[in-house]
């Protein structure tokens, strides 16, 4: 069983995204039961609640249901439960690694380098902006190199 946790600052918009994206395809690839996958945020402010109302709306329209998702905060024991680590932007990825064992370093990971073909590491937070369209391409762009990460390393 290879574990995969994605991580942005509320949970309740990119990293749910990247939750349903990731386990939709994992899924269709056959792999659901390969794969274990979740989701949490750096803070704590939305734990307990369902995604973003505008980040549940771009996933129907692309035919993913994730309204029975719920943040949570992200812990060091993470680091234990999941081999991948994923932060959305630098900042999740310096708050990650003030929780994270010096041992587990090579866990944590930028989600976007996964797709070097964009360009660019950080999926920008589209709470305040809007943007959740781009935000939602990014992300299945990087769950597919994630899954090809995957396959060469693990299955
Ligand atoms: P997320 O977006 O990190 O992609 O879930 C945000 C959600 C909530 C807040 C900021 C970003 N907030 O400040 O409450």
């Amino acid at each position: 069983m290879v574990s995969v946790l994605f991580v942005c600052l509320g949970n309740i918009c990119r990293s749910p995204t990247a939750e349903g994206v990731f386990r939709d395809l994992v899924e269709r690839e056959g792999l659901g039961d390969e794969i274990r996958i979740d989701s949490a945020g750096t803070h704590a402010y939305h734990v307990g609640s369902p995604p973003d109302a505008r980040a549940q709306s771009e996933a129907k329209r692309r035919g993913i249901d994730i309204s029975g998702l719920r943040g949570r905060q992200a812990r060091t024991e993470d680091f234990k439960l999941f081999d991948y680590v994923l932060a959305m932007d630098r900042s999740n990825h310096q708050n990650l690694l003030s929780i994270c064992p010096p041992d587990a370093q090579d866990r944590l990971a930028m989600f976007l380098d996964f797709a070097p073909d964009l360009g660019r590491r950080e999926v920008p937070d589209p709470y305040y902006d809007g943007g959740f369209e781009p935000v939602y391409d990014m992300i299945v762009q990087a769950a597919h190199g994630l899954l090809s990460d995957i396959r060469q390393k693990h299955l």
